[in-house]
């Protein structure tokens, strides 16, 4: 079935050509299956191709395609669940250690871009945390002592950001953190990779992972080849291989991210944040790939959601602009509107380690908690030194296993948010007929005891599916402004003719007959 969807466009998707590569055809056997080439599968995939080892990359959609060309690539070791609560949910050795892996992340980035010689616009920024106008400064300087304690010694609060016309008041300052195109990035890691004999398959969708005799494991794809090898690293944003196990402790939110025009050198070349819940965040990356190359791009993310719990992207795109032109007078056209998705783990941290539950050989890397870029390579650095059975210090922290007690509060609020979504089989569609769903869009449809996901494409065809998640049967919900059908449990993603884009889901959404154009439905909403 063709896919129908008009998701939004990135930059990075915009300014950088990522290599196309082949659909696996035949079984083959290597040391390490990756799966999933963002920044975390290809950052694993080359580090191992580095050690010599023999690595096969499989990739559902196109390479970078999930959440690496949606992310605004932030490198930074300002932790976004800040340093005192790292503290109080893995103690100060905890803190310490999250601290050295994200400022390592930053430096192996950067060593990797100068060995490679990878033009992705790499540069060292400093980074700015400031509080809203109304806000106490007893947040940042909470932060600054335990950043200290964290061993960012170079941390410091001062009077403002280095902005002309936003007067941010006192922020906190955090040295040498880092950017780059993150596309850019990856096709230079692609190269290395190939160079070094690893081979990567797109189009490929990883289904089971089982295992296989001499210890060995078996990556069963969707259409038929299998992969047999050593070891299997899951590192697709959200773990294919997971029902519950860890899904329970991770939460899939949104967030909307704009690119606009400002004239160049009007915005001091940095990384900033507020701490607002959810927060702003903003950087800026030079035009020179533009169509007019005498502006920079700023570009600023938030408005975040959980996942398939709402659908109102235009209107959070509207709140980032207004937010935009208020705090940046010099912005100009709104050239980029995009979204991605967040993983957001129980305790702040990245689940990067051993999956014990589906294998003796199984390794993964989830739970971005909104730093990606740094989590990805932590999981690249971490993940080749369990496979190759080198002792790394972080193993403990990023433990997927492990339970932090003092999270249980935050994780029973989001696993309420999760399980209320089960309600929705009760409930009556979005729509009271299938002839109000307008062409390009798309609605739940109640029918007997069934519900129906169906889209209209632009010609008037209706394409129904099964509202039902094959995950764990959640019921999905139409996402405007991505053109998808979204999972509000878990966070799987489907384009509007029902395939699948982002797991944990790796099925698409079951297929109907198209003869359902009269059908009649109730509405009856959540709380109605
Ligand atoms: Fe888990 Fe849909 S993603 S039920």
């Amino acid at each position: 079935m063709a896919s129908e969807s008009n998701p939004s466009t990135s930059y990075w998707m915009d300014s950088a050509n990522l290599p196309e590569e082949k659909t696996l055809t035949g079984s083959l056997k290597t040391e390490v299956c990756v799966i999933g080439a963002g920044i975390a599968g290809l950052t694993t995939a080359y580090l191992l191709t580095c050690e010599g080892k023999a690595v096969v990359v499989l990739e559902g959609g196109e390479i970078g395609g999930g959440q690496t060309e949606r992310t605004t690539a932030h490198l930074s070791n300002a932790i976004d669940d800040r340093y005192y609560e790292i503290e109080r949910l893995h103690g100060r050795k905890g803190a310490k250690l999250a601290a050295q892996s994200h400022t390592t992340a930053i430096d192996r980035i950067e060593a990797i871009v100068r060995k490679e010689n990878i033009k992705c616009d790499f540069e060292r920024v400093d980074g700015y945390l400031f509080v809203p106008e109304d806000e106490s400064i007893r947040t940042l300087q909470r932060e600054l002592a335990a950043a200290h304690r964290a061993g960012l010694g170079e941390v410091e609060l001062i009077p403002r950001a280095p902005m002309t016309d936003f007067e941010t008041g006192p922020c906190l300052r955090f040295p040498r953190q880092g950017q780059f195109h993150p596309t850019k990035y990856l096709a230079g890691l692609v190269e290395a990779i190939q160079r070094q004999g690893g081979r990567i398959y797109t189009h490929t969708r990883a289904g089971k992972i089982q295992s296989a005799a001499n210890g060995a494991m078996h990556v069963l794809t969707n259409d038929g080849p299998v992969i047999t090898a050593q070891s299997v690293v899951v590192a697709t944003n959200n773990p294919i291989n997971d029902l519950l196990a860890l899904n329970i402790r991770l939460a899939a939110y949104r967030t909307y991210v704009i690119g606009v025009e400002v004239p160049s050198g009007s915005v001091e070349k940095a990384l900033y944040w507020d701490t607002l819940d959810p927060y702003h965040y903003v950087r800026i990356q030079p035009n020179a790939d533009g169509d007019t190359p005498d502006t920079d791009l700023l570009i600023v993310g938030g408005e975040d959601h959980r996942t398939g719990q709402e659908d109102d992207g235009d209107e959070r795109y509207a709140s980032l602009e207004q937010w935009t032109r208020e705090h940046f007078p010099m912005s100009q056209a709104v050239k980029f509107r995009w979204s991605g998705q967040v993983m957001e783990s129980m305790d702040g941290l990245a689940y990067i380690g051993r999956d014990l539950n589906s294998g003796p050989n199984v390794y993964i890397a989830t739970g971005d908690s909104g730093m990606g870029m740094t989590h990805g390579t932590i999981a690249g650095i971490l993940l080749s030194d369990l496979i190759g059975k080198r002792p790394n210090p972080w193993t403990a922290l990023y433990d997927p296993a492990r339970f932090t007690l003092a999270a249980v509060p935050d994780l029973a609020q989001e696993g309420a948010s999760t399980v209320w979504q089960y309600t929705d089989w009760l409930t009556g569609g979005d729509v009271e007929a299938v002839r109000q769903i307008e062409p390009g869009s798309g609605a739940v449809v109640r029918r007997g005891l069934k519900k129906l996901a169906i889209y209209r494409d632009e010609e008037g065809a209706l394409h129904p599916l099964s509202a039902v998640c094959p995950h764990l049967g959640c019921i999905v919900a139409w996402n405007t402004t991505e053109s998808t059908w979204d999972c509000p449990c878990h966070g799987s993603q489907f384009d509007a003719c029902g395939k699948v884009i982002n797991g944990p889901a790796h099925q698409d959404l079951e297929p109907l007959s198209k003869t359902i154009g009269s059908t009649r439905t109730r509405i009856v909403r959540k709380g109605a």
